[in-house]
């Protein structure tokens, strides 16, 4: 189902639909706020949103779906936010695991799952195993994520190997330092969008961001749905991408 003004919904090349969209899923609170509920509810239609999202980006071709839904700073929210986001992942991946082999999507994450429940850490496993055998469109998504914390664990790694196996500095390169992180064996974003107003990254795939493209929108993420995904995807097939060439 098509969801929101086919008027307004720009005509996208097919040919160059981006191969690694990002997003950070902002604006949830406010979407509630604005319609008299709790925040958490904001969270719900956000998952919503996102299931959406993932759905139709995977029938454009989209190959990788990266998506922030709790940063390592989040937890100084409420505990019954922090609950209820964890409650809404949990309902995520038990579906997840029962759909995936059907619609063909891999489910990877991002971050410190450590600190996460024993039940949430079992889910992942789970879905971890099943993605083995999955070949469609990868999601990635980041929990308990920070990308300053993701590239001081690319460091230390990578200053294990110089202290411990001697590595001589010098073979630390691009490549090697980007095999450290979360993100290693997948390319990194074309597109990076940003719902909800704000026009910064919140620690979101520092390195990762380096040459992405990036469309910032006040519509706030529940509201991201076909047309308004189509209006991000257009802006990025409007631009010159030069990779620092000319
Ligand atoms: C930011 O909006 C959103 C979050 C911190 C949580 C995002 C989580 C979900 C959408 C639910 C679970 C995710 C999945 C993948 C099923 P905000 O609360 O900062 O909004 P505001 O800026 O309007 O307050």
């Amino acid at each position: 189902m098509l969801f929101g003004k086919q008027e307004d919904r720009p005509v996208l090349d097919k040919n160059n639909i981006p191969v690694h969209i990002a997003a950070i899923m902002d604006g949830n609170g406010r979407w509630a706020q604005k319609r008299g509920l709790p925040r958490t509810a904001g969270h719900s239609a956000g998952s919503e949103a996102f299931q959406r999202a993932a759905e139709y980006l995977q029938s454009l071709g989209v190959k990788y779906f990266t998506v922030y839904a709790f940063s390592t700073e989040n937890w100084k929210r409420p505990e019954e936010e922090v609950q209820a986001i964890m409650g809404l992942l949990d309902r995520y991946l038990r579906k997840a695991i029962r759909e995936m082999a059907e619609k063909n999507i891999r489910l990877h994450f991002f971050g410190d799952l450590e600190p996460l429940s024993d039940n949430m850490k079992k889910l992942i496993a789970e879905t971890n195993e099943i993605s083995r055998g999955t070949t469609g469109m990868q999601v990635n998504v980041c929990l308990n994520y920070g990308g300053r914390d993701e590239i001081v664990r690319a460091v230390r790694s990578l200053a294990r190997d110089c202290a411990r196996d001697g590595m001589p500095p010098e073979a630390i390169t691009e490549e090697l330092f980007s095999s450290r992180l979360y993100s290693a064996n997948i390319p990194d974003p074309d597109l990076t969008i940003r719902p909800g107003g704000e026009l910064r990254l919140s620690n979101f795939l520092l390195w990762q961001n380096a040459y992405s493209e990036f469309y910032f929108t006040d519509t706030l993420w529940p509201d991201m749905d076909e047309a308004e995904l189509d209006k991000a995807i257009a802006a990025y097939q409007g631009r010159k991408r030069r990779f620092g060439g000319i």
